[in-house]
C-alpha cells in the first residue's frame, strides 16, 4: 500500500505522549509537522510548538494543512476527528515505514499504523483507528471506526473489534472472536470468548470485570 502522507504539512491535535508518537510517525513518513493544537497550550513543554484552544484554531488550518488526532482517549479522538471532517478538513492516514501491511488491507481516514505493527491479508481497518507499536492484526480481522489496538497486542485471524473498542497492551485475542463496541480488553488478557459491548475484561482467560458507561456521540 502506498503511504499517502507526503502532502500538506500536518497539524497534530493533542500534545501528550500519543501526539508526540504521531508526530514522530509523520516525520518518519516524510511529512512535516507544523504545529500541535491543545486546549492546555499555555502549559506546553519547551521545544513543542503548541497553539490553542483546539476548536477555535481548527478553521485556521483547514485547506492548507492536514490533521492527525494524537489523542488515545477514544471519546476525544472521535470528537476531534469528526470536527475536522465536518469542516471539510483532511485527516492524515499514516503508516510507519517499519510496519508490515498486506497489499489488500484497507485503512480508513485518520487511522495510524505505528512502528513495527503487522496487518495481515484481508484485514479491514476503519477510520480514526490506532494500531499501536508492535501490534499484530492477523488475516481477515475487522477493526471498525475509532478502535485502538495497544502496543504489542495480538489479534489472531478473523477477529472483529466493534467501534470504540480498546485492546490494551500485550493482550491476545484468539481467532473469530468479537470484541463489542466500546469494550476494553485489559493489558495482558487472553480473550477466548466474545466480549460484550461496553464491558471491561481482564485476565487469562479474560473474564468480565466491570460494565463501562456508554458515551453519547
Ligand atoms: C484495562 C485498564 C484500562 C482498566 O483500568 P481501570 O478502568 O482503571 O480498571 P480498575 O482499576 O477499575 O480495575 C478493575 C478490576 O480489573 C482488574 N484489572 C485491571 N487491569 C487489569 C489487568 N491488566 N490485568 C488483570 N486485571 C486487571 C483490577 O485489578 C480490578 O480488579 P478487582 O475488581 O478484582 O479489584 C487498565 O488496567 C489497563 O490495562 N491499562 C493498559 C492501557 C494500555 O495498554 N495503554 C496503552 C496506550 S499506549
Amino acid at each position: 500500500m502506498a503511504n499517502p502522507t507526503a502532502y500538506l504539512p500536518l497539524v497534530v491535535i493533542g500534545r501528550g505522549g500519543h501526539a508526540r508518537v504521531i508526530a514522530d510517525t509523520a516525520r518518519a513518513c516524510g511529512q512535516s509537522v507544523a504545529v500541535f493544537l491543545d486546549d492546555d497550550f499555555a502549559a506546553a513543554p519547551s521545544g513543542l510548538h503548541v497553539e490553542g484552544p483546539v476548536r477555535a484554531l481548527i478553521p485556521k488550518y483547514i485547506g492548507t494543512h492536514r490533521f492527525a488526532v494524537g489523542i488515545g482517549d477514544h471519546r476525544f479522538r472521535r470528537a476531534f476527528a469528526e470536527l475536522v471532517l465536518a469542516q471539510d478538513g483532511e485527516l492524515a492516514t499514516m503508516i510507519h515505514p517499519s510496519a508490515i501491511i498486506a497489499s489488500d488491507v484497507t485503512i480508513g481516514a485518520g487511522s495510524v499504523v505505528l512502528a513495527g505493527a503487522i496487518i495481515g491479508t484481508g484485514a479491514r481497518i476503519g477510520r480514526f483507528t490506532i494500531v499501536n507499536t508492535g501490534a499484530s492484526v492477523d488475516h481477515d480481522c475487522t477493526l471498525e471506526d475509532n478502535v485502538q489496538i495497544g502496543p504489542g497486542a495480538t489479534l489472531a485471524g478473523t477477529v472483529v473489534c466493534r467501534r470504540d473498542a480498546f485492546v490494551c497492551s500485550g493482550a491476545t485475542v484468539i481467532p473469530k472472536i468479537e470484541i463489542g463496541a466500546g469494550a476494553i480488553v485489559a493489558a495482558g488478557a487472553t480473550v477466548i470468548k466474545n466480549v460484550t459491548a461496553q464491558t471491561m475484561v481482564a485476565g487469562c482467560p479474560a473474564m468480565e470485570k466491570k460494565t463501562l458507561r456508554a458515551h453519547a456521540d
